[in-house]
């Protein structure tokens, strides 16, 4: 196995150590001082314009974080994973998500099989599916098109396709809606097929391993509910699952043992990760919303991201140069979190999906040959979109003690152009985009509040110190290919800091122990002494409290 190259023992980190303790970021005068600055430090990705100039990035910083890549071997772990090594060592496993977006006419052989083929393969099948319901010949037990799609699915299963459901809503077939269950609250497989039509809805019980205590939960209560309600209605349940359940999984014989038709069943495999599945066929459900001809150009904006990722020296890689600033305000700044702000409110559960692909990746104490990481890792990643964060949370970004580098999204063309009394809205909306990132670089003198005519007692609170750093990445729209190339780049930036750290970012033991001991405390709960009395005392007292409280 290789052994990850510890940072802090790199000419790059002491280096990055020194520039630290030297510089002391001056946001306005960075600005006003270097006319060429804004335009230095920004880049094109794709169709991504994004700006790096209101970061604590200067010249020197950027060469020693491009020689920390270069010394850790970023480039060359990279390189790995796209050519299919088992760089998840604690998993054993290949790490392909690119090879999901790869065109038709490449090849890719990895342990003897050419993955682009198999790629290709289950695009087509899952294409015609799409294409078969969408067009109204896929029909329910009673011959009636469907109309809306349930994805019963938990984690990656759940938040890439309901956070691009939500983003691309504009390309959603007329007369079709999708809805999602995730939780394994009662409460969520009850309220979302509450007020549904038996007849005309299709689920879609999404899981890559078929064995998640939610997942398989809900796809039975959903499928108790179906039987119910066709019931109900004197319908013949003969056939009717087969025509109303179809799953996604790489466990294709678990499919089958929950009695879904495997050829209603489209897979993909152990080397897709979950939260980097959404670009698998566990996008199903967004093929038929949104169209193959649509999911196509996602998976199209995915793969000129990763052409950028895989092509550009560390210093004029984006992805990467956005990971590494990462790593200097994490591990030189002590910044504990990372806020991203869409000004978008069709990308409002971006910043949840982000969660997941961050925070399941780079949440890890030990490195990648199981010893302890030498510096910190992970941090918080957090948002809503703007803005409505800017009336909630933001007084805190601008004012408070902690530094919270920020990343603030937008798109020029509106899906709704409006206007109000002649203003167009969405412009007003882009104001706010600009000013708020303008307000956390610039700040606001005291000086410059007192010739405001401030009473002198509340200068202090009004005086905004700035040099609170951002990015701003701008697209032309909120298009498919859009939301695949923002999702690359978040996935590049967390694969970069993964490395720098030594961490294996694919796998996710540490949500296993939880698992496990729900299953344990299960019977406890359900009355069972023994198993009541092996637990904690405080664990003990919250069973006996809830018991009481159940009556
Ligand atoms: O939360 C742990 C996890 O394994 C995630 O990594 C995964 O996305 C999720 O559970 C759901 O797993 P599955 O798709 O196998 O149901």
């Amino acid at each position: 196995m290789l052994t990850p190259v510890d940072p802090t023992t790199t000419p790059a980190w002491t280096r990055l150590t020194e520039l630290h303790s030297t510089l002391d970021p001056d946001l306005r005068t960075w600005f006003a001082e270097d006319p060429g600055r804004a335009e230095r430090f920004s880049f094109e990705l794709g169709d991504l314009f994004v700006d790096l100039s209101k970061n604590y990035l200067t010249d020197e910083v950027r060469a020693a974080l491009a020689e920390l890549a270069e010394a850790v071997d970023v480039p060359g772990r990279r390189d790995a994973m796209y050519a299919g090594e088992h760089i998840n060592v604690t998993e054993d496993r290949a790490v392909l998500h690119t090879a999901l977006r790869r065109p038709a006419t490449d090849s890719l052989v990895v342990d003897g099989q050419d993955v682009i083929a198999d790629v290709h393969a289950t695009l087509a099948k899952v294409y015609s599916f799409a294409d078969r319901v969408r067009s109204g010949q896929w029909t329910g037990v009673t011959g009636k098109r469907i109309e809306t799609v349930v994805n019963i699915g938990i984690g990656g299963s759940d938040l890439g396709p309901v956070m691009v459901y939500e983003a691309l809503k504009p390309y959603v077939q007329d007369g079709m809606s999708c809805r999602f269950i995730s939780n394994i609250d009662p409460a969520d497989c009850a309220e979302k097929v509450a007020d549904l039509d038996p007849e005309t809805t299709l689920f879609i019980i999404a899981s890559k391993t078929f064995t998640t205590l939610e997942t398989l939960t809900n796809a039975r209560m959903a499928r108790d509910w179906f039987l119910a309600a066709l019931a109900e209605r004197g319908i013949e349940a003969e056939g009717a699952v087969a025509k109303h359940f179809v799953a996604v999984s790489t466990a294709l014989d678990k499919v089958a043992e929950f009695g879904i038709d495997p050829d209603n069943a489209f897979g993909f495999w152990s080397w897709v990760g979950g939260r980097y599945s959404v670009d698998s066929a566990v996008g199903t459900v967004l093929a038929v919303a949104i169209g193959p001809e649509n999911f196509a150009d996602f998976l199209a904006g995915f793969h000129v991201v990763d052409e950028h990722f895989a092509t550009r020296a560390p210093a004029e890689n984006v992805p990467m140069l956005m990971g590494l600033l990462n790593v200097w305000y994490v591990n030189f700044y002590k910044a504990e979190s990372h806020a991203v702000l869409p000004y978008a409110q069709d990308l409002h559960r971006f910043a949840a999906y982000l969660q997941q692909l961050t925070m399941e990746s780079n949440g890890k104490s030990v490195r990648w040959d199981g010893s302890p990481v030498t510096t910190e890792t992970g941090e918080i990643f957090w948002g809503e979109p703007g803005t409505n964060g800017q009336h909630a949370f933001y007084q805190l970004i601008h004012q408070g003690t902690r530094l919270i580098p920020a990343d603030f999204i937008a798109a020029a063309t509106p899906a709704h152009p409006t206007k109000d009394g002649g203003v167009d809205v969405h412009e007003l909306f882009l104001s706010n985009y600009l000013a708020q990132t303008a307000a956390l670089a610039f700040g606001k003198t005291a000086q410059e509040v007192r010739a405001e005519g401030t009473p002198e007692a509340i200068v202090p609170a009004r005086v905004f110190t700035g040099n609170k750093p951002t990015t701003s990445i701008l697209a032309p729209a909120l298009t498919p290919s859009v939301v695949g190339q923002l999702i690359a780049l978040y996935e590049h930036i967390t694969f970069t800091q993964g490395i720098v750290w030594g961490i294996d970012s694919f796998d996710q033991w540490g949500v296993e122990l939880g698992k496990k001991l729900a299953l344990e405390i299960a019977p406890a709960v359900q009355g069972d002494a023994e198993a009541l009395a092996a637990q904690d005392a405080s664990t003990r007292g919250l069973i006996t409290r809830y018991r009481q409280l159940r009556g």
